[in-house]
């Protein structure tokens, strides 16, 4: 069993498109263990997308992601990163493949309306990011 980190962004929020992202989630027999909304502060921001400090993009990720709340889970299952990757699509939309969540919902490569883990161990550091022990239901 993997977890991984899922963040409904939020222009997914402002649109209302939480329920769809659960749906799809769930339909693949992916595990909710935790699940809460936040709104980030630009700093906080800041410090979850860290590995992207140098990129260009990095000031106006941070804004965005820090402008409105968002809806963080923790997901569980087997291949959970791998799987809940291949439901978002590629980070640019154009790119994502029919039926996935950035193909359907994705405005900009940007405003892409979801985040997934991309390894064990940014799913281990972006978990312990949002969530205490306490928090995930591992039981
Ligand atoms: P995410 O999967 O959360 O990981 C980093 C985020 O940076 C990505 O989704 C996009 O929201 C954003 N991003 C990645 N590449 C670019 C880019 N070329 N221009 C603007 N934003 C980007």
């Amino acid at each position: 069993m993997e977890r991984t980190l899922s963040i409904v962004k939020p222009d997914g929020v402002a649109r209302g498109i939480v329920g769809e992202v659960v749906k799809r989630l769930e339909a693949d027999n992916l595990k909710i263990i935790a699940m809460k909304m936040i709104h980030m502060t630009k700093a906080q921001a800041e410090g979850f997308y860290a590995v992207h400090r140098e990129r260009p993009f990095f000031g106006s990720l941070t804004d965005f992601m820090s402008s409105g709340p968002a809806v963080v889970m923790v997901l569980t299952g087997e291949n959970a990163i791998h799987r809940y990757r291949e439901l978002m699509g590629a980070t640019n939309f154009k790119e994502a493949a029919e039926g996935t969540i950035r193909r359907d919902f994705a405005t900009d490569i940007e405003k892409n309306v979801v985040h997934g883990s991309d390894a064990p161990e940014t799913a281990a550091f972006e978990i312990g990011y949002f969530f205490n022990a306490f928090e995930v239901n591992a039981r």
